[in-house]
């Protein structure tokens, strides 16, 4: 394929993916990569190809569409089966047209006027751990803040949120062995099942949420989403929607932690720096920074490389991230970066709609949090932290000294 020998991508990928990256962007513009359920992909590092990539109409994101089931034993799943089957990310247009059009001016409108309610949970879960001295953040902060906030968003009532703890490490994670497989199938089923009982509920008593917004929409004009389409824009709303957040509050907090002139300089004029610093916490460590997965539907030509119809092909958004034919010095962490188009939340048509949303909560957790701790410090080395072994990257866990709060 490339003359290169396939570059696996294991758990040791997740827990420390720069070395990775790195050979990634220093060998040619393609590569065959082999991911830990043994599919092999073509991927993309370069900034300016994953660019171009993203928004050529010849790379398919609808996976069933464009590989063919040939020589699949009897009985074996389809080679383009897996979690985002039918949700707006596994959609090529017209449909994921209509739908994203539909669902974003919802979200967008609604994003808008979320600032005051995010920062009111944030300073309560600030509130519980005053008090204490050591804390895990990813369990105090990163994780319950966007789960509530989505929650909210779509009109899941509180009570169910804690139930929907693992769903984000089930459904994202690497399928590894049939173990994982069947876990992650339960998961997604469970999921469905109770997002169904969710949706009907907001039918017969609708809410003030996104939820109950897509539901009067969908009786209105049925054409507009169908039932199967409900279902999988709530899926993706839940799961997308916290699981990418928490690992940006969690990584991020960590990267901070472990540059200390950077969060001084953020401490000093947070006012100023807090916008920047998000953007370069994603560009730098971002969670997405395992890649994005796409299927050529015709013969697509990378960097002189043929990648032949019905292939899978990984944009390695960390490795584009890290570009130094893009981002002077990119293995430096600088808050004061000035020109950083990041594709930490992809690009072109499948861009993430809840980019704002993100970078909002983002900035309310971390200037928060630093501003309530101000000699907050990681209570472990780095290097005892665990990391998912997942397509979203975070530390499982992020133990702090707390210190006296302001
Ligand atoms: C799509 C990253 C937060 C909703 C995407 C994509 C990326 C991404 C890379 C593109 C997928 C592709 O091209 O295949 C992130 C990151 C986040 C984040 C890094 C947090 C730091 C959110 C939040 C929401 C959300 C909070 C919900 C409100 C979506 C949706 C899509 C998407 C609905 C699908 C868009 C489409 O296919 O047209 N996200 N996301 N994301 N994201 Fe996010």
């Amino acid at each position: 394929m490339t003359g290169e020998a396939p570059l696996t991508l294991d758990a040791g990928f997740t827990a420390d993916p720069f070395p990775a990256l790195a050979e990634l962007l220093a060998g040619g513009p393609v590569r065959h990569v082999v991911l830990p359920d043994g599919s092999e992909h073509w991927a993309v590092s370069r900034y300016a190809d994953a660019v171009r990539v993203l928004t050529d109409p010849r790379m398919g994101s609808e996976a069933r569409r464009a590989l063919t089931p040939a020589g699949a034993a009897p009985g074996r799943s389809h080679p383009g089966d897996h979690m985002m089957n039918g949700t707006l990310m596994d959609r090529d247009p017209p449909s994921h047209t209509r739908l994203r059009r539909l669902v974003g001016r919802m979200l967008a409108a609604r994003v808008e006027r979320m600032g005051p309610r995010i920062q009111e949970i944030t300073d309560e879960l600030l509130d519980a751990l005053e008090g204490q001295q050591h804390a895990d953040l990813v369990e105090a902060l990163a994780f319950p803040l966007p789960i509530r906030v989505i929650g909210e968003l779509l009109g899941v009532p509180h009570r169910d949120l804690p139930g929907l703890r693992r769903i984000g490490g089930d459904l994202l994670g690497f399928v590894t062995d049939q173990r994982s497989a069947r876990d992650a199938r339960a998961t997604l089923s469970r999921t469905r099942e109770y997002l169904a009982l969710l949706i009907a509920a907001k039918r017969s008593r609708p809410g003030h949420d996104l939820l109950s917004e897509l539901v009067a929409a969908q009786a209105a004009d049925g054409r507009r989403i169908s039932d199967d389409e409900l279902l999988a824009m709530a899926l993706l709303l839940l799961v997308g929607g916290h699981e990418t957040t928490v690992q940006l509050i969690g990584t991020g907090v960590l990267t901070l932690l472990t540059h200390p002139r950077q969060l001084a300089a953020l401490r000093r004029d947070p006012a100023a720096l807090l916008p920047g610093t998000i953007d370069e916490l994603l560009r730098f460590d971002g969670p997405t920074s395992p890649g994005l997965f796409r299927y050529t539907l015709d013969d697509v030509e990378v960097g002189g490389v043929t990648i032949p119809r019905g292939s899978r092909v990984l944009i390695v958004l960390g490795a584009a991230n890290r570009d130094p034919r893009r981002f002077p010095h990119p293995d430096l962490f600088d808050i004061g970066r000035q020109d950083n188009p990041h594709v930490a939340f992809g690009h072109g048509a499948h861009f993430c709609l809840g980019a704002r949303l993100a970078r909002l909560e983002g900035r309310v957790a971390i200037g928060s949090l630093l501003k309530r701790f101000p000699d907050l410090r990681l209570a472990v080395e780095p290097d005892e932290l665990t990391w998912r072994f997942a397509s979203v990257r975070g530390p499982d866990t992020l133990p702090v000294e707390l210190g006296a709060p302001r």
